[in-house]
């Protein structure tokens, strides 16, 4: 499985990007929102692209099929590999529809239900983005989604890329691997949590100490 970080900070996909385990970025309209109002959207999203150099998603902004399509050219001009993320509604899935002819990469986004991802499936997503947290925050069990997609995709041999989205805690990661999702697209501090254990970081305090103190008596 492979995992994106869901992010629009420089700072963050710096350093994420040098550890070399990350395979994407995945926007959207709020995490765009969180960032310098001064920087401008076009060079903000470029110059996430020239850090990442893999998948972009950039989400368009209307409801209607044509702003959408609209949307999704001006998007294209700033850089032609990108992912155009189009929400979970009738008139998102005729841009996909539309965008798939032109073999155009799309991600729809705001998925809840296994049903969802197969309509946006079928309308020729590239990716289908279903959302477990925001589940979860309802008092719901998100993973149920996520694992009745895959259930789906495994016995129907349906082609859109399933992402894991709305990641809270490194068990959804867990889990949605388990699952079969093919990719996770995970915040800056869920990503972080994966990479530590206390035991590690012991077990590397050790090593570097016996180090030395061999290093020393070799030295006398
Ligand atoms: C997916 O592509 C979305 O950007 C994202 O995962 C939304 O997650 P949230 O529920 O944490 O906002």
């Amino acid at each position: 499985m492979q995992l994106y970080l869901d992010s629009a900070n420089m700072k963050e996909i710096e350093i994420i990007n040098s550890y070399g385990f990350i395979n994407g970025i995945t926007t959207n309209p709020s995490l765009l929102a969180k960032e310098d109002p001064s920087l401008s959207i076009k060079d903000l999203i470029v110059s996430i692209y020239k850090t990442i150099g893999g998948h972009v998603s950039v989400e368009v902004n209307s409801t209607d099929t044509a702003g959408m399509l609209k949307e999704a050219e001006e998007i294209l001009s700033w850089f032609p590999e990108a992912t155009i993320k189009i929400p979970m509604i009738p008139n998102g899935l005729a841009a996909v529809k539309e965008l798939s002819k032109q073999d155009i990469p799309t991600n729809v986004t705001l998925i809840f239900t296994a049903m969802q991802a197969l309509a946006a499936n079928n309308a020729g997503a590239s990716y289908v983005s279903v959302f477990v947290g925001r589940l979860d925050d309802i008092g719901t069990d998100g993973m149920i989604a996520v694992k009745d997609t895959c259930e789906i995709w495994d016995r129907h041999g349906l082609e859109s890329q399933i992402i894991a989205a709305s990641i809270r805690h490194p068990i959804h990661i867990l889990d949605c691997a388990k699952a079969g999702a093919d990719i996770a697209t995970v915040p800056y501090k869920v990503l972080s949590q994966i990479l530590h254990h206390s035991l590690t970081d012991s077990g590397l305090a050790s090593f570097i100490s016996d180090h030395k103190k061999m290093l020393a008596a070799k030295e006398q």
